[in-house]
């Protein structure tokens, strides 16, 4: 796991743990989950998991015991106070490797519980495109709907991110970090608030 964090933090801080699902030197979603990180609200910290050496999902594997990379993964989100997924849109869904954490991430291999169980999760994407990637945000509402009831119904799409990026990939366009700041703000509220459901953005 990234040691890439925040701020410093006090005992009230809420503990996120991000993800990208996007393997890429030069992803967007990298960039924005980077962005939220360096901007995130009062009172949370953010640190950054690296998928890329999470397997394909196998359940021959699993039997044999949970790869390394998937416990870290694992353990990181059950010790988190919520979970951030940025994710590309590939063809009208999130990507494969995306989707592929999640999948390790709802098995509850030891009596203790998917680690999604109960999560507070929100969920980005960002692209090229002009539309957001709503499919791709829809299908991960969609598939973790069915392991937590603390999903974070308003999702973030950040559509032609291109214009968005400086030439070192840094999300620096100000309107969509004060949108993304705003956006984790609303989130830090639903994990410290009560369990209810909340409406779709
Ligand atoms: C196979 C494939 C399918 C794609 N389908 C979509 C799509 O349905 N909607 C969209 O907005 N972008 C689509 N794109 C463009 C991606 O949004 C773009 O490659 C983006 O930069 C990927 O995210 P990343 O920058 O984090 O790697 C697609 C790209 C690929 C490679």
């Amino acid at each position: 796991m990234s040691d890439t964090t925040g701020p410093e933090t006090t005992d009230n801080t809420l503990n996120l743990v991000a993800f990208a699902g996007s393997f890429r030197e030069g992803s967007f979603n990298r960039a924005a989950l980077r962005a939220a990180i360096d901007n995130a609200p009062t009172g949370v910290k953010i640190t950054e998991i690296d998928i890329r050496d999470v397997p394909f999902y196998d359940g021959d594997v699993e039997n044999a015991g949970d790869p390394s990379s998937v416990k870290r993964l694992k353990n990181a989100v059950r010790a988190s106070d919520g979970l951030l997924i940025f994710t590309p849109e590939y063809n009208g869904g999130s990507s494969a490797v995306a989707k592929n954490a999640i999948d390790w991430l709802s098995r509850d291999v030891d009596g203790t519980g998917s680690p999604l169980s109960g999560k507070a999760v929100a969920i980005a994407a960002a692209t090229p495109g002009g539309r957001g990637a709503p499919e791709a945000r829809a299908h991960l509402i969609h598939v973790i709907g069915f392991m937590t009831d603390r999903l974070f119904m308003e999702t973030l799409g950040i559509k032609s991110v291109y214009e968005k990026v400086d030439e070192q990939n840094r999300l620096t366009d100000e309107a969509t970090v004060a949108d993304l700041t705003g956006w984790l703000e609303r989130f830090r509220d639903h994990v410290s608030g009560p369990h209810e459901d909340h409406e779709a953005a």
